[in-house]
């Protein structure tokens, strides 16, 4: 690692996979994690505090603050992945209760106030849906002259989960996540199209969970929770490392392949809401000939991931501390 930490707040809605998230962030040495804020998401948003304090004391970073943040997204109701993450957004492990209570303050505060306290620009790391990013960028656009860059996991280009074309978290607070992508801050989408695709061995899910280090083995349990893709070997599956992919995308840039493309949020009720609106054409189309055309902001959107280099870098940093 060469230069100073890069200084990272993430937003989650711890979540099994946003906790393998928090997991590498607060042990990797590039990474300087300033605060954590939850929404409504994975489970609702006190549950979403619970585990995240949680999961940080079980990391040994018990000191990093916490904020609570919205409990339902701008327009929808909220609707949880419970049947993914369990009835406490965890895995139903039997976690203990967290030690401490979150800061007295609300989620957009503390990112406001962690953003512009920072002495370099912040990277910003949504693991969730996007709501409290859009307040906080509505409340207070000021932030934007001290944010590097926002990574988002979220979006797909190609195939949904929440619906055939909506990933979960832009589909959840769909109207938020059209407030980021039109902010013209630096934005990097780590959708669907990479997110599934990390996946830590059978081999190494076992050796995770039989360590006698707490943070490396709630890692294992929370793997071994994770839904087996599409090619896994049912015998032995492995697990996933979703959110936590986003976060390697940070410490580790040159590990996906992206490309500056136009992306538009889908709002329109019906099939599509939720959709990230991919502009992959070689050049502009009949809208565009005929006056048409529309003009999205340019996010750098994640096409390719190098698999092993994530997987590697994942466990070496959550094995390593
Ligand atoms: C996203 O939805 C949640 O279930 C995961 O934590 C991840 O952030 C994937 O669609
Ligand atoms: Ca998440």
């Amino acid at each position: 690692m060469t230069g100073r930490p890069i200084p990272v707040i993430i937003d989650c809605d711890t979540g099994v996979d946003d906790a393998l998230a928090l997991l590498f962030a607060v042990r990797h040495p590039g990474l300087d994690l300033r605060a954590v804020t939850c929404v409504a998401g994975n489970t609702g948003v006190d549950g979403v505090v619970r585990n995240t304090l949680t999961v940080l004391e079980q990391a040994g970073a018990p000191g990093i603050p916490v904020a609570r943040g919205a409990e339902r997204p701008l327009v929808e109701p909220p609707r949880s992945a419970r049947h993914v993450h369990g009835e406490d957004g965890m895995g139903d492990l039997g976690l203990p209760a967290p030690a401490r209570t979150p800061a007295d303050v609300d989620a957009v505060t503390l990112l406001r106030r962690e953003i512009l306290a920072s002495p370099r620009p912040v990277t910003l790391i949504p693991t969730a849906p996007l709501t409290n990013i859009a307040l906080l960028l509505r409340t207070h656009p000021e932030v934007t002259r001290n944010i590097a860059r926002i990574v988002f996991m979220g979006g797909a280009v190609a195939c949904g989960n929440a619906t055939p074309v909506a990933e979960f978290n832009v589909w959840h607070d769909p109207e938020a996540a059209a407030v980021l992508l039109t902010a013209g801050v630096p934005t990097t989408m780590y959708g669907l199209d990479v997110f599934t695709r990390v996946v830590v061995p059978g081999p190494d899910v076992r050796r995770l969970r039989a360590s006698t280090e707490p943070g490396a083995r709630l890692a294992g349990e929370l793997l071994a929770h994770r839904p087996a893709t599409p090619d896994a070997d049912p015998a032995d599956p492995g697990g996933g490392i979703g959110d936590a992919g986003a976060v390697c995308a940070v410490a580790d840039p040159a590990g996906i392949t992206t490309r500056l493309l136009p992306v538009e949020v889908s709002l329109a009720p019906g099939p599509a809401r939720g959709q990230t609106v991919v502009d992959r054409r070689p050049r502009p189309g009949e809208a565009e000939i005929h006056g048409e055309g529309r003009s999205p902001g340019l996010v750098d959107v994640a096409l390719d991931v190098d698999v092993e280099r994530y997987v590697k870098l994942w466990l070496a940093t959550v094995e390593g501390a």
